[in-house]
Order: structure tokens, then C-alpha cells, then sequence
């Protein structure tokens, strides 16, 4: 009896990352907006969360604590990169996805810091030293304060800064990086900040959100063809937030919330990278969390979601990356069998034919959670804030086992019953 289901062969394994929510000592729009905002957000965690969130008791120290809502150090991967990658190397990982901080390359308009291209490129070497391929992102939300300060992607010639900053990384570190993603969800980006005003610059404008969206899309269109000019062998694509929806008019809005914009970049896309999280059943007009168990942050728990998102993608026949897919959860208590599940579903699509090539499980590390800050415990590893330590969480073994084995084990598959 065959009691592994095998994995294709060259499958990536790994975890993900970004600059800001790991690497400590940052200066961009995120650290100016979370000193102006640390005060009032620890004064809302009461009302925001108190109400519904079971763990209340648990976080609530830390909720109401501004210093929770400071990146400040944060992991202090910037300095830890290498031991953090031997411990990733260490759990059977051969691929590792992380983002570029813009505003460390490009502290001010036009000064490019040899001294963080440098730091990069040591980190892509201390990867590839340890077997590990990088998967690279140009922008996970963060920007430099000179470029948000003039407008960001709110204004259409702001656009040829991004590409010229995406242009000279790519310059630098092109014989070093064969998979890039451009743009990290650029949907929930533009929706967070400019459809509900929560994430700088907090403007609730429905139109601005158009603007912004558009000039995504260009934005991504031109990095796509500098890349492809620096070197036309590379794999270009995107990392977009593909969240199951299922309700009366959820057609519309998996359209509105997936396919748009991909339909917009669609010639100028090498591989799709996939971020699932969660299902919403959309009850009236109403975007609620189904009946399934829910992760610290309240998230429904739903591993077949990233089945029915994968297939819903098999369309547009392009190599699919899971690039992020992960549970916020202190206690260590789900994570395992969140793993197991969403694997054995992302198999069955496999099995259908949809052509996946890899599994980035966010996130590595314990991280900074943007508006949410620190409580939120993501990590395969968890981190000690107070000493910096590093402790493998008990999920972060299972995880392995899979990396390393290629495989589920049948037992993983037997617990939930599904297949
Ligand atoms: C983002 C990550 C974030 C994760 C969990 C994704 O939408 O890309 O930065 O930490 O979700 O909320």
C-alpha cells in the first residue's frame, strides 16, 4: 500500500519572509506611521478585539501595550540572516522567499546605498551557500518616506521611481536571483489603505483607490519588461492574496479581488505566487468568517479554500507558487494540522493537473504584524523578544519532515479525513 503521497520532484519548500515585519531598524512610511498611531491603536485593542477574539485574556497585556505597535527592532533578522537560514536550512527547506526594503537601498530620492545592496547580496549568498533558492520580492508595502511624502503610488509619474529602484536591484543581483516577485498583494495594499483607511496614508477614497490600483498595474507591467531586458531567463510574477470566497455574489467578487488585476498583467506574468489565508462566506452584504476553527487573529481556518483557489487560477496556465499560506497561533496548538491540511488539498489540485511548483509557508519567524503588531505569532520559530532567541516551534519539525521527505505521510492525511 502506497502510504506517502509524493510530492513532483525539484518541488520548493520553504518559508517566507519581508523586510520590514523581520528585519529591525527600518525608516520608511510604516515606522513614521506607527509612531504617530502606537498610542491609539493599544487605546482601541480593547473595543477592536475584546468583543469576539476568545484569546482576549492572552493578548490583552500586549494589545493594550503602544511599545506592541513599534517594528523597532523587530527580529533583528538584518543581523541574524545566517543563523536564521541555518535553522531553515536545518528543517529541510531548499527554497526561502524574502523582500528588498526600498527604503534602505534608496534612502533619498536618487542616492542609492551600496553599502544595503551589498547587505542583500550577502544575504542571497548565505541562501545559495546553504542550498536554499531565493525567491525575491521588490515590494512588500514598505516605502522610503521621500516617495510617499510625494504622493507614492497615488500619482502616475511617481511610477518611473519605483521602476528605476527595481531596475538597479536587478541590475546588481542579476546573476544571483532567478525568481522575482514584483509586487506583494497588491489588493489588500491598496484596500487596507485606501477602500476601509486603516494602513497609511489612512485615505478613504474609493477613487484614490482606483488610482492606485491602475498605477499598480503599470508599475508592475514596466518592472516586468526591465527585468526581462537585464535578463530575459529570470521568472517574473506576482504574489497576490487569493482568499476564498464563497456566498450569493462571491463570482463578482473573486473577479473583482483576483482576476482583475492578473487579467490586467497577464502577458507580463512568468508564474503566479499564491497567498491564502482564509475563506469569507459573504451572508448579504456582509463579509463574515465561516463555522470552521479560527486562527489568534479570528481567520476561519479553511484548508479546502486553497483548493478551490488554485483551481479557480488553472486558467490562466502559468506555473503557481504558493508564495505565502500560514496560522497566527501563539500556543502552537492548530498549526500542524493547518499544514497538513492545506497540503493535502493543494495535492489534490496537483493531482488535477494544476501545475504547482512550490510551498513558502508564512512565515519563518515570529513577525511584525503591520496594524497589529507583535502579538500575532506567525513563526515556525518563534522569537523571544526580550533575548532575540530562536526556538524551533514543534510545527516547525512536522513542517520538515514534509520538506525534507517530499512527502506527506499518510497519517497527516488520515487525521482529517478528507481525501
Ligand atoms: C501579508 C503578510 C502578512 C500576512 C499575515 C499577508 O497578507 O503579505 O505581510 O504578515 O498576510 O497577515
Amino acid at each position: 500500500m502506497n502510504n506517502l503521497l509524493k510530492f513532483p520532484k525539484g518541488f520548493f519548500w520553504g518559508a517566507a519572509t519581508s523586510a520590514h515585519q523581520v528585519e529591525g531598524n527600518n525608516h520608511n512610511d510604516w515606522t513614521e506611521w506607527e509612531k504617530a498611531n502606537a498610542e491609539r491603536l493599544a487605546k482601541e485593542s480593547q473595543s477592536r478585539y475584546a468583543h469576539w477574539m476568545k484569546n482576549w485574556s492572552d493578548i490583552k497585556l500586549k494589545a493594550q501595550n503602544p511599545k506592541n505597535y513599534i517594528s523597532g527592532k523587530a527580529a533583528d533578522h538584518y543581523n541574524r540572516f545566517r543563523e536564521d537560514f541555518d535553522i531553515a536550512k536545518s528543517l529541510g527547506h531548499n527554497a526561502h522567499r524574502f523582500s528588498i526594503e526600498w527604503s534602505r537601498i534608496e534612502p533619498e530620492e536618487g542616492k542609492f546605498d551600496e553599502k544595503e545592496i551589498e547587505h542583500y547580496r550577502e544575504v542571497i549568498k548565505a541562501l545559495r551557500e546553504r542550498g536554499l533558492e531565493p525567491f525575491v520580492t521588490l515590494w512588500h508595502w514598505t516605502m522610503p518616506v521621500w516617495f510617499t511624502n510625494n504622493g507614492g503610488f497615488e500619482k502616475r509619474e511617481n511610477i518611473k521611481y519605483f521602476v528605476r529602484f527595481c531596475d538597479r536591484v536587478v541590475s546588481e543581483l542579476k546573476s544571483e536571483v532567478k525568481f522575482w516577485i514584483v509586487l506583494n498583494e497588491p489588493n489588500i495594499y491598496s484596500g487596507m489603505s485606501y477602500i476601509r483607511g486603516e494602513w497609511p496614508p489612512q485615505k478613504k477614497s474609493y477613487l484614490m483607490f482606483l488610482r492606485v490600483f491602475s498605477n499598480l498595474i503599470e508599475a508592475y507591467n514596466h518592472v516586468y519588461d526591465a527585468i526581462h531586458n537585464i535578463n530575459p531567463e529570470v521568472s517574473v510574477g506576482i504574489a497576490q492574496s487569493v482568499n476564498y470566497f464563497e456566498g450569493w455574489i462571491a463570482p463578482v467578487v473573486r473577479w473583482f479581488w483576483v482576476n482583475r488585476f492578473l487579467n490586467r498583467i497577464n502577458n507580463h506574468l512568468d508564474f503566479i505566487g499564491v497567498n491564502y489565508y482564509y475563506r469569507r462566506l459573504i451572508r448579504g452584504f456582509n463579509f463574515d468568517a465561516g463555522e470552521g476553527q479560527r486562527t489568534d487573529m479570528g481567520w476561519e481556518i479553511h484548508p479546502e479554500g486553497i483548493y478551490n483557489a488554485l483551481k479557480g487560477l488553472s486558467g490562466y496556465h502559468k506555473p503557481i507558487y504558493i508564495t505565502e499560506n500560514g496560522i497566527a497561533d501563539a500556543r502552537d496548538a492548530k498549526r500542524e494540522k493547518f499544514i497538513g491540511e492545506h497540503l493535502r488539498w493543494l495535492a489534490r489540485a496537483l493531482g488535477e493537473g494544476v501545475d504547482i511548483r512550490g510551498y513558502f509557508h508564512w512565515s519563518l519567524l515570529d513577525n511584525f504584524e503591520w496594524d497589529k503588531g507583535f502579538w500575532p505569532r506567525f513563526g515556525l520559530v518563534e522569537i523571544d523578544y526580550k533575548t532575540l532567541e530562536r526556538k524551533i516551534r514543534p510545527s516547525g519539525y512536522v513542517y520538515a519532515k514534509i520538506a525534507k521527505n517530499n512527502a506527506i505521510e499518510n497519517d497527516d492525511l488520515n487525521k482529517s479525513n478528507v481525501l
